[in-house]
C-alpha cells in the first residue's frame, strides 16, 4: 500500500508570534510539494498567526501538545475544541522533551490520543529510546510498551489515521542521526506491533515518521525506507533547510 509522506516541523519553543510569521513567509514557497503532507507543530501563542500567515499554501498547522479535558479549571492548559477551533489539524503528543520536563506518561499520552481522535486532529505520537536502553538491548520492548499502551481502546479506524514518530532520544538535537538500518529496523518494529494490536490493514496504513537531526543530507536515504513515511523535524524545521527535506524527493 502506498503511503502519503508526511514530513512536519517541530518548533518547539522557539518562534516569537512575530517571527513565525516572517518563517512561514520564508518557508512558504520552499516547501511547496504536493506529494507531501507538510506540517508545521509550532507553540500555541503562534498558531493563529502561522494559520493566517499559510493560507493559501499547503502548509498545516499543528500543536506542540494538547489537554485531555474538554474545558474548566486546568490552567495553562490548551482544550482540543481551541485547538480545531484555532485551524489545527495535528498534535504532537508524547514528545521525548514532554515525557521527561513535564512529566507526560504513555498513560496521560493514550488520554490524549483519545480526545484528539474525538476532535478529528490527527495525533502525531512519539516515541522513543535513551541511549542507555539501546545499549542494554531493550529498545524495541519499551517502544513496543509506548505504543501498546498510548493506542489502548483507539479503534483500528482511528489507528488507520494516526502518526507515529519514532524519535530515538540520543538524536534529538544532537546532530547524530540513526543510521537508516536503525531507523528503519525500528520503524518496522512498530509497525509489526501495530499489527499485533490490530490487522495487516491497520499497520499497511498508519504512517510512522523518524525524527532526530533529520537534515537535508539524510532525509532522501531515511525517507526511502520501506517502513519510514517522513519525519518529525526539529532544529531543520527552523530554517529555509526545511525546503530541502520536504523536497527531499526532487
Ligand atoms: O520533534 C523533533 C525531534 O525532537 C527532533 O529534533 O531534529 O532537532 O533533532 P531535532
Amino acid at each position: 500500500m502506498s503511503r502519503k509522506k508526511i514530513i512536519a516541523g517541530n518548533w518547539k519553543m522557539n518562534m516569537t508570534p512575530s517571527e513565525a510569521v516572517k518563517l512561514v513567509e520564508t518557508l512558504k514557497p520552499l516547501v511547496a510539494n504536493d506529494d507531501v503532507d507538510v506540517v508545521f507543530c509550532v507553540p500555541a501563542i503562534d498558531i493563529l498567526p502561522v494559520v493566517e500567515a499559510a493560507k493559501g499554501s499547503n502548509i498545516q498547522v499543528g500543536a506542540e501538545n494538547m489537554y485531555f479535558e474538554e474545558k474548566g479549571a486546568f490552567t495553562g492548559e490548551i482544550s482540543p475544541n481551541m485547538l480545531t477551533d484555532a485551524g489545527v489539524k495535528y498534535v504532537v503528543l508524547g514528545h521525548s522533551e514532554r515525557r521527561e520536563y513535564f512529566a507526560e506518561t504513555s498513560e496521560t499520552v493514550n488520554k490524549k490520543m483519545l480526545k484528539a481522535f474525538e476532535h478529528g486532529i490527527t495525533p502525531i505520537m512519539c516515541c522513543g529510546e535513551t541511549l542507555d536502553q539501546r545499549e542494554q538491548g531493550v529498545t524495541m520492548d519499551f517502544i513496543r510498551q509506548q505504543v501498546k499502551v498510548g493506542f489502548q481502546n483507539v479503534t483500528a479506524d482511528q489507528a488507520k489515521t494516526a502518526v507515529i514518530a519514532y524519535e530515538p532520544i540520543w538524536a534529538i538535537g544532537t546532530g547524530k542521526t540513526a543510521t537508516t538500518e536503525q531507523a528503519q529496523e525500528v520503524c518496522a518494529g512498530i509497525r509489526a506491533c501495530i499489527a499485533e494490536i490490530y490487522d495487516e490493514a491497520t499497520a499497511a496504513a498508519i504512517r510512522i515518521q523518524y525524527g532526530g537531526s533529520v537534515n537535508a543530507k539524510t532525509a532522501p536515504e531515511l525517507f526511502a525506507q520501506a517502513d519510514i513515511d517522513g519525519g518529525l523535524v526539529g532544529g531543520a524545521s527552523l530554517k529555509p533547510e526545511f525546503g530541502d527535506i520536504v523536497n527531499y524527493n526532487k
